[in-house]
């Protein structure tokens, strides 16, 4: 689909940002022993992914329309309603006129208990929280399993790097899971991450769940410091997470790695986790890691990702409370973005069979016989239940990233996040007037800005680290 082709430019971008931070380095031999460093683990999962037929594409597709179909008959549905295209010039575009966009009156209030009590207390708001966390479970994200296998932590490559002109400490871990209940199926988690070498004491880290993409599609050298530079730079430290190592990112893949490995390889069960859900478990795998690490400060840990990563730094920031902070960048339908609103992309895209897996699959009978409409919750309820920590919704101009993210959906759910925020004695947004490009509402403790690029995080890394320190750094 062209417009999926279009989302492969930033996931691309991702790559060659990585390896121009090589290609500035001082010494040649360094250069390439740092390239080799990260170029040999991305090549493994490029190397394979580049190498994947079309058959075994179509395989992938029809294993997961099969499983899509599975569900369905469970859930009792014999038909969903077809999602908008992704193609402005496809005569099923999906909708940017804005006069329309708004077909509900009001959203569910996150401090008003379903009963209709008020929330009056913090220990009200514990409550109420745990309430909006069980819809979000049974109807959207799906329920963590009760018993998940354990995690060991294995170095397998500890090196001192140049990063630009910043001496780190290079490591790449994976994270072996327990599969001794179900030894069919072995589970990995992959990471990297790089911390200052000078820094005397353990430093912050931002951990961005990553991409991995074909090395034949590199791209010229962006200009100006990667965001890994950035966080050294700052001395704080930076890991990348590959969620595709433990979660595959496609309905055929749900019977292998954590959620395979959880239910013995069978079928998930109508209120089962989704791939965003496993993805944000990863994270806190990653997160029991860096309690071990003596040069990070596990107190200050923060998380990222960039559209269905956004997503899932979304669910990983509501899951793990020992997040410190959080950036959601682009992260649209299924992320930050208002699902009744009809714009952009729709529940009915993210419940076929294309992205169904994100998600529990009683989430699909919102695209029929429901409708978003009859969600008990939405999306500025999941938001605010990252409060108080604090959070960075990033977005790209619409006139530049597209239209299906939906930046002005993500800001209405920044807005309808905040009185949260001020409950509990923090800033939310101080207004609704959608800012625009580069007007930047980065006062509070939830803030907004929509930079001038497209679908990438990029333009907005400085703000946000400008941003975080408020938070890191004391
Ligand atoms: C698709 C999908 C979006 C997602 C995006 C991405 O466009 O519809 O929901 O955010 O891919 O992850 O790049």
């Amino acid at each position: 689909m062209l417009f999926d082709t279009l989302f492969l430019i930033p996931k691309l971008l991702l790559f060659c940002t990585l390896c121009s931070s090589y290609s500035t380095q001082k010494s040649s031999s360094m250069k390439k022993a740092a390239l080799l460093l990260f170029a040999i683990p991305f090549l493994v999962n490029l190397e394979t992914y580049g190498q994947m037929s079309q058959e075994a594409r179509d395989s992938i597709s029809k294993l997961s329309q099969a499983d899509h179909q599975l569900m369905m008959e469970k859930l009792g549905i014999e038909s969903l309603r077809p999602g908008p295209s992704g193609n402005p010039s496809a005569p099923n575009a999906a909708n940017k006129n804005e006069s329309i966009a708004t077909p509900y009156t009001s959203l569910p209030d996150p401090l008003i208990f379903d009963n209709g009590k008020p929330v009056k207390s913090e220990k009200d708001w514990k409550k109420r929280r745990e309430e909006i966390k069980e819809h979000f479970a049974t109807e959207v994200y799906g329920r963590m399993p009760k018993k998940i296998p354990g995690v060991d932590w294995e170095i397998i490559e500890e090196k001192d790097s140049l990063f630009g002109e910043i001496p780190a400490r290079f490591k790449k871990l994976i994270g072996h899971v327990d599969n001794s209940s179900y030894p069919e199926i072995q589970v990995d988690i992959e990471m990297m991450m790089a911390t200052p070498l000078e820094a005397v004491n353990p430093v912050p880290l931002i951990m961005q769940f990553s991409w991995v993409w074909p090395a034949s599609m590199q791209r010229p050298k962006p200009t100006g410091p990667t965001w890994q530079e950035k966080m050294l730079a700052e001395g704080w430290g930076f890991a990348m997470l590959i969620p595709t190592s433990f979660q595959a990112d496609n309905g055929a893949g749900l019977r292998a790695g954590i959620i395979g490995l959880v239910n013995k390889g069978q079928p998930r069960k109508l209120d089962d986790w989704g791939t965003l859900r496993a993805w944000g478990w990863g994270a806190s795998r990653a997160l029991d890691y860096f309690e071990t690490d003596p040069t990070v400060d596990a107190k200050k840990v923060g998380i990222e990702g960039l559209s269905r990563y956004g997503k899932a730094a979304l669910v990983a920031m509501v899951d793990e409370s020992r997040f410190a902070i959080g950036m959601i960048s682009s992260s649209g339908a299924g992320g930050t973005k208002i699902y009744r609103r009809v714009y952009g992309e729709q529940v009915e895209n993210l419940a076929s069979s294309g992205e169904y897996h994100w998600f529990t699959p009683n989430f699909i009978k919102y695209a029929g016989p429901l409708t978003p409409m009859d969600l008990p919750t939405d999306a500025h309820e999941m938001l605010a239940l990252c409060a108080p920590r604090p959070v960075f919704i990033s977005s790209g101009d619409p006139e530049v990233e597209g239209h299906w993210i939906d930046a002005v959906g993500m800001f209405k759910t920044t807005v309808a996040a905040s009185p949260v925020y001020e409950f509990l004695g923090k800033e939310g947004l101080k207004t609704d007037q959608y800012p625009g490009t580069n007007v930047g509402l980065l006062d509070g403790d939830l803030v907004f800005r929509q930079h001038d690029g497209g679908h990438t995080e990029g333009p907005n890394w400085d703000y946000f680290i400008e941003f975080a320190r408020k938070y890191l750094n004391y």
